[in-house]
């Protein structure tokens, strides 16, 4: 059982309580999009209807006011994740986007023909894509760490992967897919012991678990906002500062700039020099408010619940004939990938809904993962802190359902 008032908490979620298809909404698609609290939401809209005003530029009293709430935000972030300073937190639109800035900034200018970057065989293709289009940009070539059938990272070959011509590193925390959760603090001092820097991707893990970037000690870490509760389209990159200092600016525009003039354009400091333009104000409140809401539940304590949620789930679909768990890993997050045999996910996804259970069918952004079980897709049920053992049993039931229609 929770140690916090499991009712109290989903009261704050709106979008829970609601009827789909005259059942009551069991929300099982968090890996996916997290429901937003009303904090959350009542934090966005204070701003817009309060105090909407561009941040960092003007004189005027709702200027301040957005610029105080905006940078307030990063320092939410700043301790949420327990980095040195508010320099080195970098808002960008997701993960993708920080990954895209690290690839294009960091790590492009260091690479030459023939050098290596390594990356696992359970990324997110947010992980992948943009390390393969710097290797196309560069002449590099991209490594992978191996996975086992339990769906854990195989690091028989580490020592190996690892070489004297890996650029980097690009790690996820946590699987979206499989839910496993990779020993990546182990993995960076592994590759800190040869001078290689390390990026963590936590989309799937801040949701879930103690963010810690100084014990973890990677160089750049990277996070959605809204798969933690947080509205869409802001996110962070955390980034060394001393890294941060000596990369150049991916975007140029507004607010990066000290001065501009044709002759020559003198970049801000950190952290704006990382970002151009009018940035997503109220996604960055939103996202200090949605800190907030887990802080106060306690980290340790939604964790806890969810891998209650988690072992009960497994438990209750394991003993089902004719499924089958795809991701069994020894140390796990509340993700549960499955298939029924005999139903393609897709179908299974459709009837789920009807029973008013929404999960995610598909690839999940994650085609290696299928390629490497040889299947097309998975139907996958994520949890969040709002989900209950009766959502576990709704879910069970619908896979009972599936199976009465398939018999
Ligand atoms: N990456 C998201 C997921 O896992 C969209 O579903």
């Amino acid at each position: 059982m929770s140690v916090f008032d499991i009712n109290a908490v989903r009261a704050d979620f709106p979008t829970l309580d609601q009827q789909v298809y005259e059942r009551p909404l069991v929300y099982l698609d968090n890996a996916a999009t997290s429901q937003k609290p009303r904090q959350v939401i009542d934090a966005v809209s204070q701003y817009y209807q309060h105090d909407n005003a561009n941040v960092h530029r003007g004189v005027h009293l709702l200027s301040q006011r957005a610029t105080d709430a905006y940078e307030g935000a990063r320092e939410k972030v700043r301790d949420f994740i327990n980095a040195a300073s508010d320099k080195e937190i970098v808002f960008v639109r997701g993960a993708t986007e920080a990954i895209n800035l690290v690839a294009q900034s960091f790590v492009r200018p260091l690479l030459a023909a023939g050098d290596e970057i390594l990356i696992s065989h359970m990324e997110h293709h947010a992980n992948i894509v943009p390390w393969q289009m710097l290797c196309e940009q560069t002449g590099a070539t991209l490594s992978v760490i191996p996975m086992t059938e339990r769906g854990e990272l195989d690091l028989t070959d580490i020592d190996h992967l690892l070489k004297a011509n890996t650029k980097i590193l690009a790690i996820g925390q946590v699987s979206n897919a499989l839910g496993t959760i990779n020993p990546v603090k182990m993995l960076i001092e592994n590759a800190h012991a040869k001078d290689i820097p390390v990026l963590v991707d936590g989309a799937q893990a801040v949701p879930h678990m103690p963010a810690d970037v100084a014990d973890l000690d990677c160089d750049f870490y990277v996070f959605s906002g809204h798969k933690m509760f947080a509205p869409t389209g802001i996110g962070v990159l955390y980034g060394k500062q001393s890294l941060l200092e000596k990369m150049p600016p991916w975007q140029g525009g507004g607010d990066m700039i000290l001065s501009v003039s044709f002759e020559q354009t003198l970049y801000n400091e950190l952290p704006y020099k990382f970002e151009a333009g009018t940035p997503h104000i109220a996604g960055a409140i939103g996202l200090g408010a949605a800190i907030d809401y887990m802080q106060a539940i306690g980290i340790d304590a939604l964790a806890e619940y969810e891998h209650q949620l988690l072992v009960y789930g497994t438990e209750q679909l394991s003993a089902l004939d004719g499924v089958r768990m795809i991701g069994t890993a020894e140390h796990k997050a509340s993700v549960i990938s499955f298939l029924i045999e005999g139903v393609h996910p897709h179908d299974v996804g459709t009837i789920f809904d009807q029973e008013g259970v929404a999960i995610r069918a598909g690839h999940h952004c994650a085609q290696p993962v299928m390629q490497f079980y040889n299947i097309p897709a998975t139907a996958r049920a994520s949890f969040a802190f709002y989900n209950t053992m009766a959502e576990v049993d709704a879910l069970v039931k619908a896979v009972e359902k599936v199976q009465e229609l398939f018999a």
